[in-house]
């Protein structure tokens, strides 16, 4: 097993990094259930708007120079409005919630604790900045989807191990275009939550 290297920064000293960034997302969305037919258009407007945050976080698993995976945060005040409402809808103040963007792992170095490092850095870092809760968003799928391989393992079982709830009432709708598709279409996202708190 290669040793990969765990790296964190914040803000712009994300930008030598940008591109790689871009590619691994586009590259693990690809499969089910983001089935995200990304463009580097797209990540350039939504990564720039997390280097352009002083206050987010990126956390960079390097295998020698190769960024082999990554995950991101930043607080969920600075978030899109899709983001933010439905916490403000259910009376959570956004500025009390450290937002996760995502976490992104080649496959040949899934398994070996990295998925748990992303989470346990972002989870430290929104402690020392004394945010109450941290929460992500995650797609759902119907269960027939024809693109779902019989081998999928949903992730639901890792974050409800890592202490994430699922939050059934907190839901946004996002548009993004399938791998198999012509036009952008909106999905269900659904928020997981922590509380920090205790
Ligand atoms: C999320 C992701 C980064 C996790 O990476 P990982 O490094 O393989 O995860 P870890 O090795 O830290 O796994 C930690 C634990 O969760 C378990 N686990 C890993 N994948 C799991 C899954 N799909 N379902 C249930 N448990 C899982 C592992 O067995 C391990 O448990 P253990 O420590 O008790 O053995 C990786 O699966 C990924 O890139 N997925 C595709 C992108 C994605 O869906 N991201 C999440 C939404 S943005």
């Amino acid at each position: 097993m290669t040793a990969v290297t765990l790296v964190t920064c914040q803000g712009d000293a994300i930008t030598p990094h940008l591109e790689a960034l871009a590619r691994l997302r586009i590259r693990v969305f690809r499969d089910y259930p983001y089935l995200y037919d990304g463009d580097l258009a797209y990540e350039a407007e939504y990564l720039g708007r997390y280097a352009q945050n002083p206050a987010s976080l990126f956390v960079l698993a390097f295998d020698g120079d190769t960024l082999v995976g990554a995950s991101t945060g930043q607080p969920l005040k600075d978030e899109v409005a899709e983001f933010r409402a439905p916490f403000e809808r259910a009376d959570i103040d956004p500025s009390d919630v450290f937002y996760y963007g995502e976490s992104v792992l080649l496959h040949d170095y899934r398994g070996q604790g990295l998925g748990k490092a992303f989470i346990a850095a972002r989870e430290a870092h929104a402690r020392s900045h004394s945010f109450g809760t941290v929460a992500f968003c995650a797609v759902e799928r119907p269960e027939d989807h024809p693109a779902k391989l019989a081998s999928y393992r949903p992730l639901h079982g890792f974050w409800e191990h890592l202490g994430y709830r699922r939050r059934a009432a907190l839901t946004a709708r996002f548009a993004w275009k399938d791998i198999d598709a012509a036009e952008e279409s909106e999905k269900p996202l659904v928020f997981w939550l922590k509380s920090l708190a205790g």
